[in-house]
């Protein structure tokens, strides 16, 4: 569940002045495990100065590619992402997990789908995936985007999506936004937020028109947008998101605090058919970490409510979350948690990895 394997790096590609693209060459015996569905992501882990630093990145290549790469834009202050801008280098081993990530919707040729994607900045990495593999799969479906960036420089895969936009001409729109160039147009100059995606729907593309809405970037711009859609009745099966950019995983966590000091749970984890307990005494520490720290070897990644590689099931006992990006309501309901943002409410919690 939690394996990693090191593959070597096949190729590097500079795709802006701070993004670069990265392929791994996936032996023949491993290509039933890295198989992938367009919008997943994969877990890197390498060691940065003697410390295990571990990132997921969306892969921004269609499944029909057979290709595994991902794109890393380089954050400032950003450990993995500097270095894999600045010092990686073809034939390097990086550990990597399988594929994973549910930011997709089954495809059918047969479909007729209208599908519209809000993405800014490296948001675009699995938007891009899910744009080509929808239009290479769904002959009869359509895709409208809109994409933000500061500057024309700054934007990824832009000779990419032109391309694509000649191929797929009568079923392909995109709408570039910059938020530090003029464009011409007061309605696409700035960013992607919630007025400007009231016009775009008032004006371009009624919310009745479409079957599927992907969006993906800065939390700001995803909930915002997401907030708008459903403010417009559009149901929540049919916005899917995912979350980039510097708020996530560093969010400020609700505060733990008990009146009670002498605060414990015994808290039981089941994986892989084995059980393992130990005893929280810090209310602050999410149940994730708390294992980590007890030695158990959990899958995780983003540590930030969203990827949702931590889920597992609570069978006994009851637990908060400070934040919730990747279960639905109907996980919630099932006992569904993400265990890197869970905090046990009761003196004795179980929870199944395997569930
Ligand atoms: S590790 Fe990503 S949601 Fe918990």
């Amino acid at each position: 569940m939690t394996t990693f394997y090191p593959l070597s790096v096949k190729d590097i590609r500079r795709e802006t002045a701070d993004c670069v693209s990265v392929a791994f060459a996936v032996p023949e015996a491993l290509q039933g495990t890295f198989a992938f569905t367009q919008g997943q992501y994969i877990t890197l882990r390498t060691q940065l100065e003697g410390e295990e630093v571990r990132r997921s990145y969306s892969l921004c290549v269609s499944p029909l590619d057979n290709e595994l790469r991902v794109a890393i834009k380089e954050v400032p202050g950003g450990r993995f992402s500097t270095f894999a801008n600045q010092q990686l280098q073809i034939g390097d081993l990086v550990e990597v997990l399988p594929p994973e990530g549910r930011f997709f919707t089954p495809l059918d040729a047969k479909q007729a789908k209208h599908y519209v994607a809000f993405a800014a900045g490296s948001g675009i990495t699995p938007v891009f995936s899910i744009m080509k593999t929808i239009l290479e799969t769904e002959p009869h479906s359509r895709f409208t985007l809109f994409y933000g960036n500061q500057r024309t420089e700054t934007i990824i895969f832009r000779e990419a999506i032109e391309a694509l936009k000649n191929i797929y001409l009568q079923r392909l729109s995109v709408y570039y936004l910059l938020s530090k160039e003029h464009t011409g147009s007061d309605l696409f100059s700035g960013r992607i937020d919630r007025n400007r995606c009231r016009t775009f729907t008032e004006k371009l593309i009624p919310v009745s028109n479409v079957d599927e809405f992907f969006l993906c970037g800065p939390e700001e711009m995803t909930l915002s947008v997401r907030d708008e859609l459903r403010a417009q009745g559009v149901a929540r099966e049919k916005i899917h998101l995912e979350l980039f950019g510097t708020n996530t995983g560093k969010r400020k966590k609700k505060e733990h605090t008990t009146i009670d000091s002498d605060y414990a749970a015994e808290v039981s984890i089941q994986l892989d058919g084995n059980a393992f307990s130990f005893l929280m005494t810090d209310p602050n520490e999410s149940v994730l970490d708390a294992a980590l720290r007890n030695g158990a070897d959990l899958p995780f990644a983003c540590k930030g409510g969203v990827c949702c590689t931590c889920r597992a099931k609570v069978e006994e006992g009851k637990a908060d979350m400070d934040v919730n990006y990747a279960l639905e309501p109907d996980e919630v309901a099932a006992g569904f948690i993400l265990t890197c943002q869970a905090h046990p409410t009761t003196d004795k919690l179980v929870v199944n990895f395997d569930a």
